[in-house]
Order: structure tokens, then C-alpha cells, then sequence
């Protein structure tokens, strides 16, 4: 009981302190119109997705409210880590990352507890065994979009009985959609031996990456049926290179991405891609209702997981001219 009291007086205290200087315990400093500051390390620009998380994340802040500080780490964990000390130092009500990479952030993570304020993961989880170092996790499941693309594969060949050469182009090494993409991938298509994946580098999740890679894999294997991109970006900078070594994308090698942005929808209904699974960028509106929560010392779920569906070229047609992104 003594123990709780303690607990009590010392929440006191820090709320004490946190309504001069900011911090997560629904009396934090405000910022210019009264408004709840919130700090967003965000990735970088590499994909067409993350052009429309960012585009998301700021307007969904602007109606609601919220000022955001906005950083853009360009792929670089030190920038990330360097923009969450200058948000903690800045004193803002809550902070929301995208980790680059799912390891390494424990030390930064435990300054943001320590001057109280809340952190929220948001699209790319942590590997941190302490869960208390952030309040939420919102963003899609990965391992489930690598089995969805499995099993569209599995479906695709069901009634063939030769070997089927599978290249794949992995997102940002040590990413969790990278690490969970790959392994909900192999999960189902290692049920049968007649997948094999030849080749499997990654590309970064750009386009750039995406081409020179699969330019490597097409002069390294002779026989490639299938590309599995982590992301439409790769898929599409892939695209190019198959043209370019005069073979048909969608005929001569299958294609399956992740995201469904425009342009990777574009290339779906044109035929040049056979499958999309999507990953909603679209996190900005759950994003800032978690933050108005948390910062208020709300009860939020500890994952929120982000509704999604897939594409085939047929539904990529019909889809495409209403599309969001
Ligand atoms: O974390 C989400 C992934 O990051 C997207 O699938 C990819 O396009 C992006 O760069």
C-alpha cells in the first residue's frame, strides 16, 4: 500500500513538473494555439508508400489539430535517433516513429520514458523486450502480407508439377517489414518443394535498388519464374530491368509486390504485375486519435492492426480510379 502511495506522490510530482515543460500526462505544455505537440521521426522518401504516409500523417495532424515537428531521417537510424533526442530536448507531448530498423532503440526509447513522454510506433515495430518503452504499436501485419503473397503463388501453380525459380527483392535489411515479409513468404511456399528461392538480396525498398538487383539476377539466372517484391517500388524498378534484358514482365516472370500504390496498381492492370498485396499508408487519422489518448493517460490497445486486402489485375482495373494513393 505504502509502495502504491509512493507511486502515487512520485506521479504527482512528474505531473508537477511535466505541466512547465511537456510530457505525457494530459497537462502537458501546449503548443502555439493551445495544441498537442507531437514529434514524428518519420523513414524517409524512399517509396512511393512512404510519400503517401508522410502526405497522410501531415494532413491528418492539420485537422486535428495537432502540431507536428516533422523529420525525414533518409533511411538512417543515427538521424532517427538524433531527431527523437531533439523532440525529448524540445519537450513535445508525444512522439511518433517509424523505425528504420527493429533493433538499437532501447537506450533512446528509455530517455523518452524517463522525461515522460509517450512514444507510439507507428507502421515498423521494435524488437525491445520492454514494451512499457512505447504505448502502442499501430501498422499492418507484414508476416500475414508475406503469406498472402504465398499463397496467391501456391494457387498460381497449384496444377504444376516442375520446379518453380523464385527470385526476391527484400525491403531495407534489419527492417521488420523486410524480416516479417521474407518469413511469412517462406512460411507457405516452403510446404512444397518445388519453390525454390534462387536468389534473395535486398533492394531498399527503392526503385533504383530494385533494378540494379534484379539486373544482377537476371545475369546470374538463367531460368527466374517468379520475382517476389517486398514493396511496388522494387517490383517496378524490377520491371525495367526485365524489359531491358528483353524478356515480358507478368508473362515471362510473374510478379508479386506489396503496397498497391499507383503506380505499382498502374503496372498491375496493365499486366506487367500478377498480384499486389496491400499495405495501407494511410496511418495518419488512427495515429493522431492514439496520440490525443495517450497524451490524455488514456487506455489504447497495444497493437492496433491496419485493415488490408490484395489485388489482382482485374480488381487492380476496377480499383485504380478511385484510388486514394
Ligand atoms: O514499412 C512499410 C514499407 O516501407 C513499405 O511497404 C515500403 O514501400 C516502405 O518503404
Amino acid at each position: 500500500m505504502l509502495k502504491r502511495i509512493s507511486a502515487l506522490v512520485l506521479a504527482g510530482a512528474t505531473a508537477l513538473t511535466l505541466t512547465a515543460c511537456g510530457g505525457g500526462d494530459g497537462s502537458a505544455a501546449k503548443g502555439g494555439d493551445g495544441a498537442l505537440v507531437m514529434g514524428f521521426a518519420q523513414v524517409g522518401a524512399e517509396s512511393g508508400w512512404r510519400t503517401a504516409n508522410t502526405k497522410s500523417v501531415q494532413e491528418s495532424a492539420k485537422s486535428a489539430g495537432v502540431e507536428l515537428k516533422f523529420s525525414d531521417a533518409q533511411q538512417k537510424q543515427e538521424n532517427q535517433i538524433k531527431a527523437i533526442r531533439s523532440y525529448i530536448q524540445q519537450k513535445v507531448d508525444v512522439i511518433a516513429f517509424s523505425p528504420v530498423v527493429e533493433s538499437g532503440w532501447d537506450t533512446v526509447l528509455k530517455e523518452a520514458k524517463d522525461a515522460n513522454i509517450p512514444v507510439i510506433l507507428t507502421d515498423r515495430a521494435v524488437d525491445s523486450k520492454d514494451t512499457s518503452l512505447y504505448k502502442t504499436f499501430l501498422g499492418s501485419d507484414f508476416i500475414e502480407e508475406g503469406r498472402k503473397a504465398g499463397k496467391w503463388l501456391v494457387e498460381e501453380y497449384k496444377d504444376s508439377k516442375d520446379p518453380v525459380n523464385i527470385v526476391e527483392l527484400q525491403g531495407t535489411t534489419g527492417s521488420a517489414p523486410a524480416n516479417d515479409r521474407k518469413a511469412g513468404f517462406a512460411e507457405v511456399v516452403s510446404a512444397d518443394s518445388k519453390f525454390n528461392v534462387i536468389a534473395s538480396q535486398s533492394g531498399d525498398f527503392t526503385r533504383a535498388k530494385g533494378k540494379e538487383v534484379m539486373e544482377a539476377f537476371l545475369k546470374a539466372n538463367p531460368k527466374i519464374d517468379v520475382l517476389y517484391a517486398h514493396n511496388d517500388d522494387m517490383g517496378l524498378g524490377a520491371i525495367e530491368a526485365i524489359e531491358g534484358a528483353g524478356k515480358v514482365p507478368g508473362k515471362d516472370i510473374k510478379i508479386i509486390t506489396v503496397d498497391a500504390v499507383h503506380d505499382g496498381m498502374q503496372a498491375l492492370a496493365d499486366g506487367k504485375i500478377n498480384y499486389i498485396v496491400e499495405c495501407s499508408p494511410l496511418l495518419g487519422p488512427q495515429l493522431m486519435d492514439l496520440a490525443k489518448k495517450v497524451v490524455k493517460g488514456e487506455q489504447v490497445p497495444a497493437r492496433v492492426v491496419t485493415e488490408e486486402t490484395t489485388f489482382t489485375q482485374e480488381q487492380a482495373k476496377q480499383a485504380l480510379p478511385t484510388r486514394q494513393y
